[in-house]
């Protein structure tokens, strides 16, 4: 039996494709390469020593993807294709209804068709939007606060009413909090197209020089040091999480909610001063307006994780910024040969 991996060249798609591996499962692989390169399968490949079959396609593409779970006889889908740019999503909303809820929409279809009825699929701390507590429990109000979110939203739902339809359905919803970090190996990582949207990645960039400050966006938040406060994970730890949730699917059916996150809350200074440890030297930055949209503070309740998948991040943010940062300079050292190909999720 095999797992296809959607998105699986992708930032967390491959990280978990290594640990899938590791853990003595068998991977397929259906990427578009919107945003990554074939490259990152061969390095996969490289660091695991397995063979991946990978094939470019679509998850929209129905019969091509019905074909590819009955050709490997797959019993399991993690699906990790989709856009996930929140501004861009409230810039183009039929876009990501498209990609991502038409898109998971074929591949469930497609699904159906091969008698695949194990699913685990990346979802969003971005789902419960504004927190009405602390900490986001799986069962805090659900109000997404972009179109990007409600996508996930929709396909949780979907998803949920898959789960109703037939008792044969065995699905993991994982709502991610904020991964950064990258393989230790530093042969894969994030590596966005343009400005990168989020922390992580920008101030990776300011150190490696590429950008010449971090914006800090607001420093006037009811948190300690008035900037922002988020649950970063390990990408790692994160993959982890996915092998550790095809035990609970192994052995319950139905439709089940669990938050991948750390359950300790940081700052972006906290961040910032962590990533200059790691590199040694200064970041420079500037303290600028609030984000529009942005909340002061979020993080895990990691009670779920721990009971249901036996699971718990164990990557503080020290190794996050040292495995990000080793991941940066190899970037930029690849990236000063010309015929090496670098894709958006190498
Ligand atoms: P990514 O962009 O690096 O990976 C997504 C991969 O899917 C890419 O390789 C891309 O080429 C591919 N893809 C996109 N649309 C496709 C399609 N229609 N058919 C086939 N392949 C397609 O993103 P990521 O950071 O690895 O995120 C993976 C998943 O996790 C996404 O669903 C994302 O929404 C979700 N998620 C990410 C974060 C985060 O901060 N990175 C947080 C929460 C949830
Ligand atoms: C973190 C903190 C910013 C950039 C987003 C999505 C969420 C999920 C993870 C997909 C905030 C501050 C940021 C910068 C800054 N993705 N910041 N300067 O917004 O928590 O979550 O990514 O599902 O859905 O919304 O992450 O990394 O953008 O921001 O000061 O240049 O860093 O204000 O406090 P966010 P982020």
């Amino acid at each position: 039996m095999s797992i296809l991996v959607t998105g699986g060249a992708g930032y967390i798609g491959s990280h978990t494709a290594v640990a899938l591996i590791e853990s003595g499962h068998d991977v397929v692989v259906i990427d578009n390469y919107s945003n990554s390169s074939p490259d990152v399968i061969a390095r996969v490949e490289a660091l695991t020593g397995a063979t991946i079959p990978a094939y470019t396609a679509d998850i929209a593409d129905r019969q091509t993807v019905t074909r590819i779970l009955k050709d490997h006889d797959c019993d399991t889908v993690m699906h990790f294709a989709g856009l996930k740019a929140v501004g861009d999503s409230v810039a183009q909303p039929l876009d990501y209804y498209r990609e991502n809820v038409a898109g998971a929409l074929s591949l469930f279809e497609a699904m159906q068709a091969a008698q695949v009825r194990r699913c685990v699929f990346s979802s969003s701390a971005t789902v419960y939007g504004a927190p009405q507590f602390l900490p986001f429990t799986e069962d805090h109000p659900l109000a997404p606060a972009s179109p990007y979110g409600w996508s996930k939203l929709m396909i949780e739902q979907i998803l949920r009413d898959l789960a109703i339809s037939d008792p044969d359905w065995r699905i993991a919803v994982l709502r991610y909090f904020n991964p950064c970090g990258a393989h230790p190996s530093g042969q894969i990582g994030e590596n966005p197209i343009g400005r990168p949207n989020n922390l992580m990645p920008f101030i990776a960039q300011v150190a490696v020089g590429r950008r010449p400050h971090l914006d800090v966006m607001g420093d006037d938040y009811d948190t300690s040091d008035g900037t922002g406060v988020r649950d970063y994970i390990h990408v790692v730890d994160l993959a982890r999480g996915h092998v550790a949730a095809l035990d609970l699917i192994e052995r319950e059916t139905g439709w089940n909610a669990v938050n991948l996150g750390t359950g300790a809350g940081y700052s972006v200074m906290d961040m910032l001063r962590a990533f200059e440890k790691a590199v040694g030297h200064p970041i420079a930055h500037k303290i600028g307006p609030r984000r529009p949209g942005d909340v002061a503070a979020y993080w895990a309740d990691t009670q779920t994780a721990e009971a249901r998948l036996g699971w718990r991040a164990e990557l503080g943010v020290e190794r996050m910024c040292e495995d990000h940062w080793r991941w940066q300079q190899s970037l930029i050292a690849s990236q000063a040969e010309p015929s090496h190909p670098v894709g958006g999720g190498l």
